[in-house]
């Protein structure tokens, strides 16, 4: 098994723009392999887009994304599948396919990796649907339901089993509780918690993009909060916890009171509200 705490993936000095929109002005950054990285910011500041660079679904204009020290827009797309194959994703959205079943769903990864032992794969759909609480005890006719039979939180607890199930080295999360009523969020964000420290034994990497603070302090083992195409914020959930705490301004650094109005769901500070 490789090292813990080498650098898996590598940002130098990324600028990334959209036409005359510059997204990322020279963002630096290292991911640690078993490390949980939690990435905050307002809508716009580009998290997305960060992880699409992670993936090499987007190249930057100047500056460098690798994985594992290869540069990733120089690999050919061998390469970059390879790459992707050590990478699961849970995005907003979470899309499960209509006409399969759960599943189906949850074992589709398997298959396209090649797998083709039948029991194997069941054994994994059933591990990795107990794993998100769906298990087969409480859940028996779970795996043969069509995505549309499901509730939304189920849905999401599928889509978590099908981004686990082919045992990735590094999750990204991008606003996995977005979207949600409060009460699933709360549901889909403790599932997150727990998932990302269950991961984290063995070895594995996780990204997670988020605005629900809980989530960030309770899993980072580092926050880097984004504005105005820069990293304005890194440090452990303490750090951002004191930050909060602190009501003296003369103990803040500028950088820190953006971070501290950011932490706090402030609308008054020095973070302009985009509406
Ligand atoms: N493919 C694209 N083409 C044009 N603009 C884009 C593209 N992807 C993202 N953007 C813009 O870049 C900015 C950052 O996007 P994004 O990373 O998705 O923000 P967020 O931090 O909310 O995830 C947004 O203004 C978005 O509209
Ligand atoms: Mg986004």
């Amino acid at each position: 098994m490789p090292e813990t705490g080498e650098d898996l993936i590598v940002f130098e000095n990324v600028c990334k723009s959209f036409g005359s929109l510059h997204v990322l002005k020279g963002v630096s950054l290292a991911v640690k392999r078993g490390e949980t990285l939690v990435i905050i910011g307002q809508s716009g500041v580009g998290k997305s887009v960060s992880l699409r660079l992670m993936i090499g679904l987007l190249y930057p204009d100047s500056g460098k994304c690798l994985y594992m020290g290869r540069e990733i827009p120089q690999m050919n797309d061998v390469q970059l599948d390879e790459m992707r194959r050590h990478f699961a994703m849970l995005f907003q959205s979470g899309a499960l396919f209509d006409s399969m079943t759960v599943g189906e769903n949850v074992t589709f990864g398997l298959r396209a990796n090649g797998m083709t032992d039948e029991d194997e794969m069941t054994r994994i759909m059933e591990d990795k649907l107990r794993a998100v609480g769906l298990g087969k005890k409480k859940f028996p006719e779970i795996p043969a339901k069509l995505p549309s039979q499901l509730s939304g939180g189920q849905k999401k607890r599928v889509a978590l089993a099908r981004a686990i199930a082919v045992e990735p080295e590094i999750v990204l999360y991008d606003e996995p509780t977005t979207g949600l009523d409060p009460i699933m969020s709360d549901a889909i964000a403790d599932l997150i918690i727990s998932t990302c420290e269950d991961l984290k034994h063995k070895n594995v990497t996780s990204i997670v993009v988020t605005h629900d603070m809980h989530v960030a302090l309770k899993t980072a083992d580092r926050i880097l909060m984004f504005h105005g195409g820069e990293i304005v914020g890194e440090g452990d959930p303490d750090y951002y916890r004191n930050i909060r705490e602190t009501d003296d301004d003369s103990k803040l650094t500028e950088k820190e009171k953006m971070i501290r109005q950011f932490v706090r769901g402030q609308a008054v500070g020095p973070i302009q509200a985009v509406l």
